[in-house]
């Protein structure tokens, strides 16, 4: 791998997402020498560490993830990291940002190429922007703005926040992360759907009765209650990992890979998304808040958690299109926190047709995201030594060896943002549409909320509230995963 000269500035340098993910999948890069002599990392935060102790702390991160590695390269990896104490809100800490970056800069011959990543709290993302751009700590070679989620709290944030960003950093230049789009099924539906001639074909309103989008967690909120309560289900995860699946389910065919196309063809999509009424909401969508399990107390008992809150744990909906090869299929999507299982899958129904045997099954083909890789498909086949129909699986599955040379999301992303690759992120006007659909529901529930209304309590261990199976637009439609 060519050998990319940057400095990096990562703000929130003492962070879990810093420490779990980002120090490990930069040490792979540096190993597969992506970086490697000319670069440098100033990790920064509030507290008052040296370049020693945050040195260690990138070391730990590195030996927590691997295994077997060579301690020399390890020692020289780290040799790269700088600390800065700072305080996003205080200029004079821009300034004194600034020159450490310039001086190193010129130590390690980084050409005047700059990445920025804001891995902090999202209420501080604007106010950075806006002094990366005062305090001109852009560099003279590229300069790119990498930038976690929630991106914004709902259309006008989200704006405005774009406003601040865009001060500083062309659209081509800002990398918004959705970690849902390094994962490798993620990234795989796309040659799934186009090299296929059985998917490929199939692939319309004529033969598919629905799409099914799951991503349910077996976990509760945690220690993040206090984050969550202001947030729920549909801006934690639909706002960003389900649209940008559907939208990957839905769009055209691009004209070819690039970045460009790509995004093109998602916007062609986008621009045909229908927002629901509030009439839409009332009838498509469901929304829940776990209960007490064995191990875990109820969402409205969780720490930081407002105990009359409001907040969905659980949501699930419909998404559909006016244009695209899908147009007018109905997309379901549900996600929730303590349900039965860690589960990421996408199913696609197939419409019945008239058959000599009467009662077959629907196909279905299933792609599973998390926790393996899978790809299988639902037929219907002759039951031995009668005359009934029996269901069986044709199964893909990635073998543990296939999985260990999966590298996590973070690890290619961080790539593709080295060597300016975005495909896999999302575009401001692709955010701007999900935030359009989010408020829309957010405004729907905030009126059934003024009626009397709340998300309905569900036992921990299923898919959801009843409410989630009463969604479909026919009596016929039932989540087929269950
Ligand atoms: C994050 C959400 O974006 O995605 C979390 O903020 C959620 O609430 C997580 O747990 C799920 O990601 P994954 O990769 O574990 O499915």
């Amino acid at each position: 791998m060519k050998n990319i000269p940057v400095v990096m500035i990562l703000f929130g340098g003492s962070g879990d997402l810093a420490h779990r993910k980002l120090y490990p999948a930069l040490f792979n890069l540096y190993q597969k020498g992506l970086i490697r002599s000319n670069f440098a990392v100033i990790g920064t935060a509030r507290r008052p560490w040296s370049h020693e102790y945050f040195r260690q702390q990138v070391s730990d991160a590195v030996h927590e993830t691997h295994r077997g590695v060579n301690e020399d390269d390890i020692q020289d990896f780290v040799s790269h990291f700088y600390y800065q104490s700072h305080d996003v809100t205080d200029v004079d800490h821009y300034i004194a940002l600034k020159k450490v970056a310039n001086d190193l800069d010129e130590e390690y011959k980084a050409q005047g190429n700059r990445i920025f990543y804001m891995a902090m709290a999202p209420r501080f993302f604007g106010t950075i922007a806006t002094h990366i751009n005062d305090q001109s700590l852009t560099g003279s070679g590229f300069n790119r703005l990498v930038i976690e989620k929630p991106f914004g709290h709902d259309l006008q944030s989200a704006a405005e926040l774009n406003r601040q960003i865009r001060e500083s950093f062309d659209e081509d230049s800002v990398y918004r992360i959705d970690h849902y789009l390094g994962k490798e099924m993620v990234q795989n539906i796309m040659p799934l759907r186009m090299t296929n001639p059985i998917i490929k074909n199939i692939w319309n309103g004529d033969y598919i009765q629905n799409v099914q989008v799951t991503l349910a967690e077996s976990l509760g909120v945690g220690t993040r209650g206090g984050y969550y309560d202001g947030s729920g289900a549909l801006r934690d995860m639909v706002q960003n990992h389900i649209f940008q699946i559907i939208t990957l389910l839905a769009m055209p065919e691009p004209t070819d890979l690039t970045s460009d196309a790509v995004h093109k063809a998602k916007q062609e999509l986008l621009d045909s998304l229908i927002i629901p009424t509030a009439a839409d909401v009332k009838k498509n969508f469901a929304r829940g808040q776990y209960l007490a399990g064995e191990d875990h107390p109820g969402y409205l008992e969780e720490d930081q958690v407002d105990p009359d809150s409001h907040t969905e744990t659980f949501v699930s909906g419909k998404v559909e299109f006016k244009q695209g090869p899908l147009a007018s299929v109905p997309i379901y999507f549900r996600t929730g926190k303590n349900l039965k299982e860690k589960n990421s899958r996408i199913d696609i129904v197939l419409k019945h047709m008239n058959n000599l045997y009467g009662n077959a099954h629907s196909n279905n083909i299933s792609i599973v995201i998390d926790p393996v890789s899978e790809i299988y498909f639902t037929i219907n086949g002759k039951k031995i030594m009668t005359d009934g129909l029996r269901r069986e699986n044709l199964d893909y599955r990635f073998s543990e060896q296939e999985m260990a040379k999966v590298p996590d999301g973070y690890e290619r992303l961080l790539h593709d943002v080295f060597v300016a690759d975005r495909t896999n992120f999302t575009h401001w006007a692709e955010l701007k549409q999900y935030w359009k659909f989010v408020d829309a529901v957010e405004d729907a529930w905030d009126k059934q909320n003024k009626d009397g209304y709340a998300p309905e309590q569900y036992q921990p261990g299923k898919f959801g509230p009843a409410s989630s199976d009463k969604i479909f637009d026919s009596e016929t439609e039932h989540w087929i995963y269950n």
